[in-house]
């Protein structure tokens, strides 16, 4: 990148900071695509090359300056990044467009989300869950789909919201981010990443209402807890699948809970449950996310109590 165009990062106010973020993180995602359209002669995959490796340096340069701000101007130009991400996503929707699908990648660098912390992860040869050790970014939500999947879900204000299996903890930075009424808690098997969803939320200034918790959902003790909305990518074997939906049933049974589910979890559910408990799922975002209303057939007043 020229030393004018790093100049005129480091010249930008914190406000404009967050804007060119996501113009470039736009920029070079819309190179990307059209560098590799076949029907594109060679000097055009050229010149769209050299453009998306000028966004990407500049979006190096962004996050560097982003990540130096003082905490407060960091949170600030996270909301407003977000923000703008946001809007753009949800116009992409009305327009039926899935160009931004894994365009806010680099949302994991301003958070600080280090997949490297799986290098040299160690597995007790004992367990058999499926923990997807060194597969990085690839098996986290895209920021386009939870954007999209919340805006589906549309849940109720002060909504609780429980990922089973949340990973490096994408889903509860974006939760927290763009709905601060919400609660919202992750579990996840793996301590490394659990610590690494804590840091992206404090630094983001989201511990009040957003939490991590290191947990085998599939031991026997444990019990989950009482929420509006269970969201899950992918993230168990049939055993562990199949003890969770048997929870997840039974607190349906009582009271109105939504369950979302990305990927092949739609399917297991599907399966594992009894239609006449349930309205037929709404299936959304290109057919990746299915969403699973309770009928509950037992009212209870039980309210939803903070951990
Ligand atoms: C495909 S990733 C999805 C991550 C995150 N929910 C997202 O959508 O970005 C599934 C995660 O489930 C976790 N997982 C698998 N088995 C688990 C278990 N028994 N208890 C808790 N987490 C588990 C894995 O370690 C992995 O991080």
């Amino acid at each position: 990148m020229s030393e004018v165009a790093r100049e005129e990062i480091q010249s930008l106010s914190d406000c404009e900071l967050a804007e060119n973020f996501v113009t470039m993180c736009v920029r070079a995602s819309a190179t990307e695509s059209s560098r590799s359209l076949q029907d594109s002669g060679a000097a055009s995959r050229q010149i769209q090359t050299r453009l998306h490796r000028e966004a990407q340096q500049k979006i190096s340069t962004l996050v560097a300056r982003a990540r130096s701000l003082a905490p407060q101007a960091f949170q600030a130009f996270i909301n407003a990044a977000m923000a703008r991400i946001s809007t753009l996503v949800l116009a992409e929707r009305m327009a039926h467009s899935s160009l931004l699908y894994r365009a806010f990648d680099a949302l994991d660098d301003l958070f600080g989300i280090d997949y490297g912390r799986d290098r040299g992860m160690r597995i007790d040869p004992s367990q058999t869950e499926r923990l997807y050790e060194g597969a990085g970014r690839g098996v986290q939500t895209s920021y386009e789909s939870i954007l999209i999947a919340l805006a589906d879900l549309a849940p109720r204000p002060h909504a609780r919201m429980i990922d089973l299996g949340s990973g490096y903890g994408r889903v509860g930075l974006v939760v927290g981010l763009t709905r601060p009424d919400m609660d919202f808690i992750g579990y996840e098997y793996v301590c490394h990443r659990v610590e690494v969803s804590r840091a992206c939320a404090e630094r983001a200034g989201l511990t009040a209402q957003v939490k991590y918790h290191q947990q085998d959902l599939a031991d026997p003790i444990f019990t989950i807890p009482p929420a509006d909305i269970y969201y899950l990518f992918d993230p168990f074997t049939q055993d562990t699948y199949r003890h969770v939906f048997a929870q997840l049933k039974d607190l349906g049974r009582t009271r109105a809970v939504c369950v979302a589910t990305k990927g092949f979890a739609q399917q297991w559910f599907a399966q594992a449950i009894d239609d006449a408990n349930w309205e037929q799922p709404l299936v959304c975002d290109e057919g990746t996310l299915g969403i699973f209303r309770s009928i509950p057939s037992v009212s209870t007043t039980r309210g939803i109590t903070s951990t």
